[in-house]
């Protein structure tokens, strides 16, 4: 908190008139928000710049009066830019420090900007223009990211690698497969944040303080100027929504969920018991103390970054609910939890998307462990119904003996003999042999979105065309 807060100044020059002192210097620390909503700047100054031109447009404003309010705003916005303008906490947050270097700027015609407007539905159109530029940001990294999966499908469309349920071995699986399982998801995330932002394209301004406004104002105007669909339909609404901002976040916790799933695998994968993968050293650390360690630390991170972005979830949630009708000072609580989530879902999907495109595969590692843990015996169980009619039950019984059997004798499925194998079902002949590989294993499930080399690949042709990745 800069020096102001503690040194009250006399009666806010916007606001002031009833009031004889200024506030207390705590209130004014726990009151002021241009702390953190400057990073609003551009956004108040674009909505700013479109409610002078409406009202000129709608004679609510003489055209020279908007003209220097545009004009002045545009000078507003390159102090800001140029890092020397002086922010004061006295002026609590971005729209009347704007405001108020207006009226230094270009004197009387500045207070007649917040003619048919307040503060409410101004910060309502900020905010939302921010977080709209937000879903677009997230759509973009979203995509980044998938086109580096993409890439790692289609090198291992067909290395085979083992596929867990429970954390256990369950049947073996192809690389790009399991690859390409991320892109699905992250194919919804970004569906997530397009229809929140379709939803949240609405122009509150104009909606002034709650109850709309006796001048004859032009809001549709306004929202075409600011690149909104419409405007929104009911004032008391358009003051006291913050759906939009609590679609982002819950959004973006469902997609840094997804991150942080992905960074668990990474760092099982790339530890000494697995070697499943090698991290670059652009994405890993390494120890003060112990000189072999690679550590997976930007993977670490990525896998508890969903705290802090559901946290804000979670935050916003609980100021919102229970709020009557309509604003209340309570939702200025709603920008840094927003602003923070945003930085931490776009950090965190610009490091995975780096890991992701660096990460190799170490393709013998994978195929050994694909042919450990009896990871065919669902095959095997399968190969005993369709060549001996066996019913499943008595073929996952028969297949349960044999694996047995290879525990006790300390081997895989494939190194049974026959004649061992025939102990338990006679009718087996030396052609099951061919299923227990798992080449064969992954090859065989061909069934729609199932993980045969020959699928994934056709898959990957369909996002690379899909994400323009194709030449
Ligand atoms: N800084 C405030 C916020 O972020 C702006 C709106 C203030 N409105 C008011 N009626 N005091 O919510």
């Amino acid at each position: 908190m800069s020096d102001a807060s503690t040194t009250p100044s006399a009666a806010n020059a916007m606001w002031g008139g009833r009031f004889a002192a200024g506030p207390d210097a705590i209130m004014q620390a726990i009151n002021a928000s241009i702390g953190f909503d400057q990073r609003l700047y551009a956004q108040d100054i674009r909505g700013s710049r479109a409610h002078a031109a409406m009202l000129a447009a709608q004679g609510i404003l003489t055209p020279k009066d908007a003209e220097a309010i545009g004009e002045g705003l545009l000078t507003v916005l390159s102090e800001i830019e140029a890092g020397d303008f002086p922010f004061r906490v006295e002026l609590e947050d971005i729209h009347m420090n704007v405001e108020a270097r207006l009226k230094d700027l270009i004197g009387e015609p500045a207070g007649r900007l917040h003619t048919a407007r307040s503060r409410n539905d101004q910060v309502a159109v900020d905010f939302r223009l921010w977080v709209r530029d937000q879903c677009d940001a997230a759509i973009t990294g979203i995509e980044a990211l998938m086109q580096a999966f993409v890439a790692q499908a289609e090198a291992g469309a067909g290395w085979v690698m083992p596929g867990f349920t429970h954390l256990q071995t369950a049947q073996p699986v192809t690389w790009g497969h399991h690859m390409l399982a991320y892109v699905e998801m992250l194919a919804r995330d970004r569906s997530r944040f397009a229809d929140a932002r379709a939803r949240m394209n609405e122009c509150p301004l104009g909606a002034a303080a709650l109850a709309g406004t006796s001048f004859p104002i032009d809001r549709h105007m306004t929202a075409a100027a600011l690149g909104f669909d419409r405007p929104t339909a009911n004032s008391l609404d358009s003051v006291s929504d913050r759906d939009f901002a609590l679609e982002f976040l819950s959004a973006s916790a469902i997609c840094a969920m997804h991150l942080s799933r992905f960074a668990e695998e990474l760092v099982i994968w790339s530890s000494a018991q697995f070697r499943f993968v090698r991290l670059s050293d652009r994405w890993t650390t390494g120890s003060s103390i112990m000189p072999q360690k690679k550590n997976p630390d930007a993977a670490e991170l990525l896998r508890a970054k969903l705290g802090r972005v559901l946290g804000a979830a979670v935050a916003l949630f609980t100021v919102m609910k229970g709020l009557p009708l309509t604003y209340s000072k309570d939702m200025q609580e709603d920008k840094e939890q927003v602003f923070d989530a945003a930085d931490t879902l776009m950090l965190g999907l610009a490091a995975m998307t780096g890991m992701v495109a660096d990460m190799q595969a170490n393709r013998d590692a994978l195929a050994a462990s694909a042919a450990s843990g009896f990871s065919t015996a669902t095959d095997l169980a399968d190969w005993l119904v369709r060549e001996l009619g066996l019913p499943f039950r008595e073929a996952h019984h028969v297949t349960g003996t044999l694996v047995a059997m290879a525990e006790a004798q300390g081997c895989d499925l494939p190194d049974l003999t026959l004649a061992d194998m025939q102990t338990v079902h006679p009718g087996i002949r030396p052609d099951v042999f061919a299923v227990l590989g798992v080449e064969n294993s992954v090859r065989s499930r061909t069934s729609y979105g199932g993980t045969a080399p020959d699928n994934v690949r056709a898959q990957v042709a369909r996002w690379k065309e899909h994400l323009g990745m194709t030449a």
